[in-house]
Order: C-alpha cells, then structure tokens, then sequence
C-alpha cells in the first residue's frame, strides 16, 4: 500500500511530545513490512531540515484570500520511506511548533490548514527516490486536530473532483483535549464550498478535531481504554456522543525499541540489558554526579519526564512531596511547560538540593540518562490516552508508577507478589499516589529480589511497533 502520514510533529524533526515519536516510528514498522510510506510535516527550519534536497517542486494553495507557495524538501529516511518537509514562511519562524514564550501562535488555524494543502499536494507532485510520485492510489493517516483538514480536503477540494478517487482515510486521536477551536466566522478562509461547513462546525465555532472525526474513514485511538474513555461522558471531552457514533478503534502505541534500546544508546553512560543491569549502576551514578545530587547507588530515585500541563498531574507529586520527601529518596523531574508547575518544582529543588532535582526544559538526550538513571518513572496523569514515558521507563530499567487512566491501564501491569507476575504499580485515584509510592518504596527497600523481577518483567516485554503497525495495516485495508 501507498501510505501517505500527515503531522504536526514527527520525530527527530520536530517533537514536542509522544504524537511525535508515534508519527517517526509506526511509519518506520509499515515501510518495513513493505509498504511505500510517505510522512509530511512542516519544515519548522530545525537543525535536521539540511538532511533534506529540495525537489525543486513549488505548489499553491488558496487560503484566507490569497495564493501562498509551498516548496518540499526530500528526506529519503529508509527504504520505502521518504519524508516531505513543507516549505513555508509561516513555518519557519523562531519559537516552537504551536507557539513561543508569548503563547499560542495566532495564525495557527491558517499554518495548519496550509500543512493539510500541501500535504496531499505530495502525493500528485513530489518525486520520491529517483522516481515518480506517490500516486493517487494512497491510504491518508492524519494525526489529530492539526492534521484533521487533510480528511477534510482529500474528501471536499479532491475526491469532489474525481482525485484520489480509492483513497481512504484514518484519522488518529491522540489527545482530544486540544481540539483546534477556532470561531466560526473563520470557514471562509478554509476555501471549503459552503456544503462542507457542517462537516467543521462545532456548536458555532469551526471544530477541526471533530471535522476529523466525522471525514475520515476510520478513526482511531492511541489504546484501547482510551477509546473507552472518549465515548463515556466523563472522558469523552465534550464530543462523546460523535466517538459513540464514529467507527473508532483503540490501538495501543508502541515504542522504536531500536533506537530506544540501553543496549545500543549513545546517550548512556554505560549499555545494559535485562539480564545484566551492572550497566544502569553506572547510569545511575553517572546521572546523580551529572545533576549534582550525592552518588549513592542504595537510594531509590524517581524520575518524571513530562510537559507541565494540567494534563499530567504533578500537581498531586507536590501534595505528596513533604511525604515523600521525608523517605530517603531521589527524584529527579525534566519537564517544561506550566510556569507556577515550572517554579514550584524548582523551588522543591532549591528546598531539598541533596534529594530533588528539577530541570526545567526540553531534551532528548538527558532524557534517555535519566530514564536509564532511574529506578521508578512517575506517571500520575489526570488523563492519558497512551503514554509513553511508562515504556521507555520499562525498557530501560525504570519501574513505572502510574494513574489506573488511559493507555497507563493497557501498558502496566499491578505487580503481584504472589504470581511474579506485573511491570509496576497502579493507583485509581489521585490520593492514591502516596499508597502506590509506599508500596513500591518498600519492595526497593525490603524485597530486592521483587524488585529486581518487576524490573525485568518491564525490561523483557515487548513493545515494539510491529503488533499495532499489523493493526493499521489491517485497517488500511478496509
Ligand atoms: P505527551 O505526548 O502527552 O507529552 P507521552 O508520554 O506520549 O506524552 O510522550 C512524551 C514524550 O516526550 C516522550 O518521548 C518523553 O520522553 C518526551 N518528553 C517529555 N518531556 C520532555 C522533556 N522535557 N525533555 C525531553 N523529552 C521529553
Ligand atoms: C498524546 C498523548 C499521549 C500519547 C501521545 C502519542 O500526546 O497525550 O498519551 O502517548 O499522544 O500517541
């Protein structure tokens, strides 16, 4: 099949969270099965853009009363993989994918309506690989609300004209509290004829997340308790009533087990695997010397990796702080986002140097160190649809504490003394966090040898992409 991925973000290009990582590697796993994949993002003007040639290709769209010309650089990443960054001022721009310290860019409507253009563009113009384009014959997957007018358009402004006449659509949610609102009064720049304006109306305003929803083919959802969840009243942000009556399926995400694997990483200190973890000893020191906290291999150390957004919930790890804090413990959090979460967090820090580290920004590398440094990975989300700090926590060693919500359901199984079975802890409520930390606390103190198994029954499963990258094969196929 001809797939064709549109996104926002795509790892490494552009990440600000896990659609990224989703959007780098479930095309990795489908090209690998011998599918032609092609993902398209905006070339933001980050430092990989230059692995890129430009195809010489110049494209225009009509939105919001003007023509705008889109170029489109090549990036052949793999075999039967290329990806197509699209060339735009309204991309390149300093600041971040959605916006810069100020907030929220105030054309995004527009930045994104114009990625959705010029994304299925690619498949009629650009050349990929020494031969010709795509075709019309393709599968479009689009990534949540930005990507949402890609099935808006393939249907409105191309099968309308008798182009890309079999493709399909599937829409991905991967976090439907953002939703792309936008007021009403904004459909006419959309250039979308005057019967399509129901299909992107939300109560008034243009809803492009739900445009997705009631466009594409299929729908999906990054797990299965997720899905669950959106067509409940309480998880369903609003739009339950539309993800009961959609076709929607949970699909649980995976992880690149390649490029994240404590075997090969060229961030670490030392490799490691699961039947030797002599190497994450050495992780782990050379984590606590490299953040200034006394080296001390007998102290559990916890570590949250995560934007600072409501969404996450740390704000029931500083209720439980003074708690936790009196234990002798380490927790080392790397996170950026809210500022009173971003300041409270540093002034744990500065409160408790010898126990608390707080790196406020966003890096990759020092992200694979810590998972690979820690022992337990804190995820005590309100809300989350998959996750994926829990896997990359397990894969590298760091046994996760998790919020029973979301994707944390389907991924960590409640350790069970009993059987040996379990990857971690589980908690419903949010005061549950001070139960579940105490218990895995005591088992790091009194049980090592249950410990060390909950380790390794984390570091051995398997989370690879091929299972879910079968799922959507399967659905592409309709
Ligand atoms: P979400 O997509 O909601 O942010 P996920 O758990 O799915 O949550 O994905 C988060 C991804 O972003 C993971 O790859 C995680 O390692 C990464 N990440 C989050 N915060 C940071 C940070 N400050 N620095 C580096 N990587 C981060
Ligand atoms: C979203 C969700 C997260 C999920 C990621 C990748 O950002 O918040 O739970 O893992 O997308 O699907």
């Amino acid at each position: 099949m001809k797939i064709l991925f549109v996104s926002s973000e795509v790892a490494p290009y552009a990440k600000v969270g896990g659609l990224a990582d989703v959007c780098g590697a479930l095309p990795k796993a489908l090209a690998r099965l011998g599918h032609q994949v092609v993902v398209t993002l905006p070339a933001y003007g980050r430092a990989l853009d230059h692995l890129a040639w430009d195809s010489g290709v110049r494209t225009r769209s009509w939105l919001f009363g003007i023509h705008h010309e889109l170029g489109y650089a090549v990036h052949e990443a793999a075999e039967n993989l290329s990806v197509v960054l699209l060339q735009h001022s309204a991309f390149h721009r300093g600041g971040g994918v959605y916006g810069d310290a100020h907030g929220g860019f105030g054309d995004n409507l527009f930045r994104f309506a114009l990625m959705c253009r010029g994304a299925l563009e690619v498949p009629r113009a650009v050349p990929l690989g020494g031969g010709g384009p795509l075709g019309e014959d393709i599968v479009l997957h689009a990534h949540d609300w930005p990507a949402a007018l890609a099935c808006v358009n393939l249907r409105a402004a191309y099968q309308a004209v008798g182009v890309y006449r079999g493709a399909r659509a599937v829409f991905t949610v991967h976090n439907a509290a953002h939703q792309g609102r936008y007021p009403g009064a904004e459909f006419g720049g959309l250039d979308l004829a005057p019967r399509w304006r129901g299909a992107v109306d939300w109560d008034g305003d243009l809803g492009l997340l739900k445009a997705g929803l009631v466009t594409a083919d299929v729908v999906t959802a990054v797990s299965p308790t997720f899905a669950e969840e959106l067509r409940s009243r309480a998880g369903g942000f609003g739009l339950d009533g539309l993800f009961r009556r959609v076709p929607l399926q949970g699909i649980l995400n995976g992880i690149d087990v390649e490029d994240w694997n404590p075997e090969t990483d060229a961030a670490l200190a030392a490799p490691y695997r699961w039947d030797d973890v002599a190497g994450k000893g050495a992780c782990k020191a050379a984590l606590q010397a490299e953040l200034g906290l006394p080296v001390r291999p007998e102290v559990p150390l916890l570590a949250i990796i995560s934007r600072m957004d409501a969404q996450k919930g740390l704000d029931s790890v500083l209720e439980v702080a003074p708690w936790l804090l009196r234990q002798d413990i380490q927790l080392v959090v790397l996170g950026s986002g809210a500022p009173n979460l971003e300041a409270a967090f540093r002034q744990l820090a500065a409160r408790h140097p010898h126990r608390v580290h707080a790196e406020i920004g966003f890096d990759v590398p020092l992200s694979r160190r810590i998972y690979a440094g820690a022992d337990f990975i804190l995820v005590p989300s309100r809300f989350e649809p998959c996750g994926l700090t829990q896997l990359y926590g397990m894969r590298y060693g760091a046994v996760p504490v998790v919020r029973s919500v979301g994707g944390l359901v389907d991924t960590v199984t409640p350790w069970s003394p009993a059987t040996g079975q379990g990857t971690g802890w589980r908690y419903a409520r949010p005061e549950g966090l001070q139960e579940a930390l105490f218990w895995a606390l005591r088992t790091w103190w009194d049980y090592p040898e249950a410990f060390a198994q909950v380790r390794e029954n984390g570091m051995r499963a398997d989370w690879s992409w091929d299972r879910a990258a079968r799922q959507y094969e399967a659905l592409y196929r309709g």
